[in-house]
C-alpha cells in the first residue's frame, strides 16, 4: 500500500521522500516556542507565554502527520530496517511528543514557572534539532558528492537501461556515495562482490552475509530488477566506486 503511494506520487513528478518537507512544521513552530517562552521571560511580556503555549499545540497537531510520514519514507526507502540512526530518531520523537505534551498542560496558566518551563521548551528545541541532524545524516551520507562517469552500453536493438537510475531508485537511499547507511562495515565502494557481474548479480538477487545468513539488505529478485537493469546497474556502480 505505501509502495503504491510512492509510485502514483512518481508518476505526478515527485519522487522524493515526503517526510523531508513537512518536518519543517514542528520544528519551526518547537524553535518558535522556545523563542517566545525567552522572550516572556526576558522581557517580562507574560501574553508570550501563551505565544509559546501555541507554538507547542500546533507543533504537536503536525509532529502526527510528520512522524507518519517518516515512518512511511522508512519502510519505502530503507525496507524498515531498524538502523541505530532510526532507532535514536524513534527515540527522540517520542521525547518531543512528551515534551510537548507536558508543555502544554504546565504552560497553560499565564505565570512565570520559569525554570522548568526553560527545560521543556529548550529540551524539546534539542530534540527536533537532534531529530534533523540525524536525518540529514541518514539521507545525504557522511559527505556529500555525486558519482561520476558510467553509462551503460546497451547492445543494438536492445533499449538501453540507465543504471544511474536504477540505482537512484534502488540502492541510492542505503548506498548513498557508495557507503552504506546501514552497516557503514559494508560499502559498495571497493566491494569484492563488484569483481565480475556474476558476484554482483548473485549478490544483489540474494543478499547474504560471510557465514550465510541474511543480512539487512532486502533481495532484488527478476520482479524487481530484471537482467538489463542489474547489467546497467552493475556497470554504473563499478565505474563509479570501483
Ligand atoms: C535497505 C538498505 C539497502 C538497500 C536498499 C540496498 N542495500 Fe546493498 N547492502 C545493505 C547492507 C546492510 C549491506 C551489508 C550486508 C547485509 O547486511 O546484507 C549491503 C551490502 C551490499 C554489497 C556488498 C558490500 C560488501 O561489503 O562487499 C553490495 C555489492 C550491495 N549491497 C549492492 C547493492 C545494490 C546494487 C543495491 C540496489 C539494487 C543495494 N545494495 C540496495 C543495504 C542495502
Amino acid at each position: 500500500m505505501i509502495d503504491g503511494l510512492y509510485a502514483l506520487l512518481a508518476r505526478l513528478g515527485f519522487d522524493e521522500p515526503l517526510h523531508s518537507p513537512i518536518t519543517h512544521m514542528p520544528i519551526g513552530l518547537v524553535v518558535g516556542a522556545l523563542i517566545f517562552f525567552l522572550v516572556a521571560i526576558l522581557f517580562k511580556r507574560k501574553n508570550l507565554i501563551l505565544s509559546a503555549r501555541h507554538a507547542s499545540i500546533l507543533a504537536l497537531v503536525f509532529a502526527f502527520p510528520t512522524i507518519l510520514l517518516g515512518v512511511f519514507d522508512w519502510m519505502h526507502f530503507y525496507h524498515g530496517v531498524l538502523m541505530p540512526a532510526i532507532k535514536i530518531k524513534m527515540g527522540l520523537a517520542g521525547g518531543v511528543l512528551v515534551l510537548l505534551g507536558a508543555g502544554i498542560i504546565l504552560g497553560s496558566e499565564v505565570k512565570l514557572k520559569t525554570i522548568w518551563m526553560t527545560v521543556i521548551y529548550a529540551l524539546s528545541f534539542v530534540a527536533v534539532m537532534g531529530l534533523g541532524w540525524l536525518g540529514a545524516g541518514i539521507i545525504y551520507g557522511r559527505s556529500l558528492g555525486t558519482p561520476t562517469a558510467a553509462s551503460s552500453s546497451a547492445q543494438p536493438g536492445e533499449v538501453p537501461v540507465d543504471g544511474k537510475a536504477v540505482f537512484a531508485s534502488n540502492c541510492q537511499s542505503c548506498h548513498g556515495n557508495g557507503g552504506n547507511a546501514i552497516d557503514p562495515a559494508y560499502p559498495l565502494k571497493g566491494s569484492k562482490k563488484l569483481a565480475s557481474l556474476e558476484d554482483f548479480s548473485g549478490f544483489v538477487r540474494k543478499p547474504l552475509m560471510k557465514d550465510g545468513s541474511e543480512g539487512s539488505m532486502p533481495a532484488f529478485g527478476e520482479d524487481s530488477l530484471e537482467e538489463p537493469a542489474v547489467k546497467a546497474l552493475y556497470e554504473y556502480v563499478k565505474g563509479a566506486w570501483n
